[in-house]
């Protein structure tokens, strides 16, 4: 299985487990399945919801023996309606008693977005706080703390662009360790994952399927489908693959980890199976051709232009 190396010598599988969309009721067995057929890294954030599920399943993995706490990797994300140094110790102590553990292997601010803490998803631009209500350098610290005391091992951002990166960089403390972003082949980041990768910071790719599960009022007409690319599709006939597994593979040997959702059984045990797949440096060439840099993504469910919020701000793009 492939990993990436942290700077203290730390290993994360790159493939693991995605957790967003997965429904309660269903992601309890998913993770117990996920971790019998081998997965070791889980993807986890409070605000799918479900964490308290995850818990359950990965206490049950413990308890029969299955792996140990040191076998596996978990990540979180910090809500962006605790984003102030007082809000964030109170969040991951959530999290952590929801997944039933003592530390977090990687803690990520989920958006550069910020929420007031008693609102989880803003009706209204009086729900934000502007970026100078709540500094990145405040939540940055706040992290960074949360690190220091051991709550968890590493920490990171998610869905920051290169300028936002380098602003915690420029702070000349503790750089993020990881970004997590939106990857596939309709939307690659080349330069974005060229510049992580220049700085020491690992990436990991989210919605690498594209995510065809996710809410209706994140989906748009016309939006092209990673799963049904001609590209895509013929490779695997090739391999005697899926789709997906190619998905997946690609997103591995480009050097990001990968953390595709499923929580049907098959799917999950086929989805592990794409690590075995060896893609041609042609193969490699053809996915590279299909970028259109779109996001699936978008980010407009956080536009409050009044607290410096639009799509622009958000991509710097
Ligand atoms: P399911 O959970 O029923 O398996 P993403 O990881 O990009 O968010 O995509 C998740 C979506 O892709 C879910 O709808 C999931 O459905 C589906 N999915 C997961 N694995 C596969 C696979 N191997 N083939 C097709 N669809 C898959």
């Amino acid at each position: 299985m492939k990993s990436l190396t942290y700077t203290n010598g730390d290993n994360m599988p790159a493939f693991g487990l995605g957790t967003w969309k997965s429904a309660p009721g269903e992601v309890k067995n998913a993770v117990i399945e996920a971790v019998k057929l081998g997965y070791r890294h889980i993807d986890c954030a409070a605000i799918y919801e479900n964490e308290n599920e995850v818990g359950e399943g990965l206490q049950q993995c413990i308890e029969d023996g299955i792996v140990t706490r040191e076998d596996l990797w978990v990540t979180s994300k910090l809500w962006n309606n605790a984003h102030k140094k007082e809000d964030a110790r109170p969040a991951i102590e959530k999290t952590l008693s929801d997944l039933r553990l003592d530390y977090i292997d990687l803690y990520l601010i989920h958006w550069p977005v910020a929420f007031r803490s008693d609102v989880i998803f803003p009706e209204n631009t009086a729900g934000y706080l502007s970026p100078d209500e709540v500094t990145p350098e405040e939540t940055w610290s706040a992290m960074q703390a949360l690190q220091k005391e051991g709550l968890t091992k590493h920490i990171g951002v998610s869905n920051f662009s290169i300028k936002k990166l380098q602003r915690l960089i420029n702070l000349g403390g503790q750089n993020p360790e990881m970004n997590q972003v939106e990857l596939h082949p309709y939307l690659q980041q080349q330069g974005l994952v060229d510049f992580c990768h220049a700085h020491e910071i690992h990436v990991t790719a989210y919605s690498p399927l594209g995510s065809m599960d996710r809410p209706d009022n994140m989906k748009k007409d016309g939006e092209p489908i990673p799963l049904e690319n001609e590209v895509i599709k013929r490779m695997a006939a090739v391999h005697g693959a899926s789709p997906a597994q190619i998905l997946i593979i690609w997103a591995l040997e480009r050097g990001t980890s990968v953390i595709p959702k499923s929580t049907n059984p098959k799917r999950l045990k086929e989805n592990f199976e794409a690590q075995k797949i060896v893609l041609s440096e042609h193969e490699m060439a053809q996915i590279a051709a299909l970028d259109e840099h779109k996001r699936i993504i978008d980010g407009s469910f956080f536009t409050a232009p009044k607290k410096g919020y639009t799509k622009e701000t958000l991509w710097d793009e």
